[in-house]
């Protein structure tokens, strides 16, 4: 992380964080808006409600003529606000494209690193985050998650070795598409990790039953992913009007609506949707400044996307 003479933008928002609440004001010239800040329960570090995903728009960049536009779409992030890009060696090249735009990127920015391990054994594991670390050019990662549960026991204690030897900050573990919850209610009441990653979505709200109170009474952040799924959610609102009442929260459009849906629910700590073109980037980011839904707004907007 690229750090400021004295004091860092991260501690500077943390610092104004602790005096008001969890909406802060930021220093950008895009806008005089607030962006939205959730706190990591385990720490108390504060950290935007919108971060970035790469799973299939970062994947192809080193092989096309995507990269200029995927530097637009990091810049763009950075720049209003961004921190956490989450990323993982599933992802085909999508480690050694974030390596490469971050290289590129000169505004001073706040980078969250998050990856995964995603593989069987405990040098393999080791091996393959020490690999996504040097793609990336970093110097540690702040959150290292287990991929989908795989060989979840063995890494788990070369995590907390890790962390206790200041090599991450944060230890997670993934799912998606609802898979695997049994087994994840169990790790989450029995294991120590400090974040949870899963999908949530206005049109899948399965884990609102089990997963995110588990994290909620726990104390373990939840990220989001998939919070369009994949996309999907668009052709369902494809041609209909944004209701006029979704600016009493500061929600301008389809795309924020669905963001803001997802993290104004008191469990979840951010959303991660992923974007190859800078005009949705921006898109995302909005929906991190503002107000977000209260509960009452929340079920207003789950029963009106029903009807459509
Ligand atoms: N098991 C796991 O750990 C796991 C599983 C799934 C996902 N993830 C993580 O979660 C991230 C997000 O999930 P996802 O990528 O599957 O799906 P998603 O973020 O729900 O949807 C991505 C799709 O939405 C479109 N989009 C983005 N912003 C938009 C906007 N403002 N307006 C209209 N369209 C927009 C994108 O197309 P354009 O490029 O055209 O914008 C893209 O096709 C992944 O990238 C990955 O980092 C993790």
């Amino acid at each position: 992380m690229k750090k400021l003479a004295t004091i860092n933008r991260r501690q500077f928002i943390q610092l104004l964080a602790a005096l008001s609440a969890s909406v802060v004001v930021t220093d950008k010239s895009y806008a005089k808006a607030t962006s939205i800040y959730k706190t990591i329960p385990k720490t108390g570090e504060k950290i935007p409600v919108i971060g970035m995903g790469t799973s299939r728009t970062f994947e192809d960049g080193l092989n096309s003529e995507q990269m200029p536009g995927l530097l637009q779409v990091m810049q763009a992030f950075f720049s209003m606000g961004g921190s956490l890009i989450d990323s993982s060696p599933m992802y085909g090249s999508a480690q050694q494209v974030i390596g490469q735009l971050l290289s590129q990127i000169t505004m001073q920015h706040d980078l969250f690193a998050a990856t995964k391990v995603w593989i069987d054994g405990k040098d393999e594991g080791i091996l393959q985050m020490e690999e996504s670390r040097q793609l990336w050019g970093i110097k540690r990662f702040d959150l290292m998650q287990i991929h989908n549960l795989v060989d979840w026991k063995t890494h788990l204690k070369t995590l907390q070795q890790m962390k206790a030897e200041g090599k991450i900050r944060y230890i997670g573990i993934t799912t998606s598409h609802g898979r695997f919850h049994d087994q994840l209610n169990n790790i989450l009441l029995n294991e120590d990790v400090d974040f949870i990653q899963l999908s949530y979505n206005i049109a899948n709200r399965e884990v609102e039953s089990s997963l995110l109170p588990i994290a909620q009474d726990k104390g373990i952040a939840v990220i989001v992913n998939r919070p369009y799924q994949r996309g999907l959610l668009f052709r369902v609102v494809s041609n209909k009007p944004l209701p006029s009442w979704t600016k009493d929260f500061d929600c301008h459009s389809w795309g924020q609506y669905f963001l803001k849906f997802a993290v104004s629910h008191p469990a979840v700590t951010c959303a991660i949707p992923a974007t190859t073109k800078v005009k949705h980037m921006k898109d995302n980011m909005q929906a991190g400044l503002g107000q977000l839904p209260t509960t009452s707004q929340r079920i207003k907007m789950f029963k009106y996307f029903e009807t459509l």
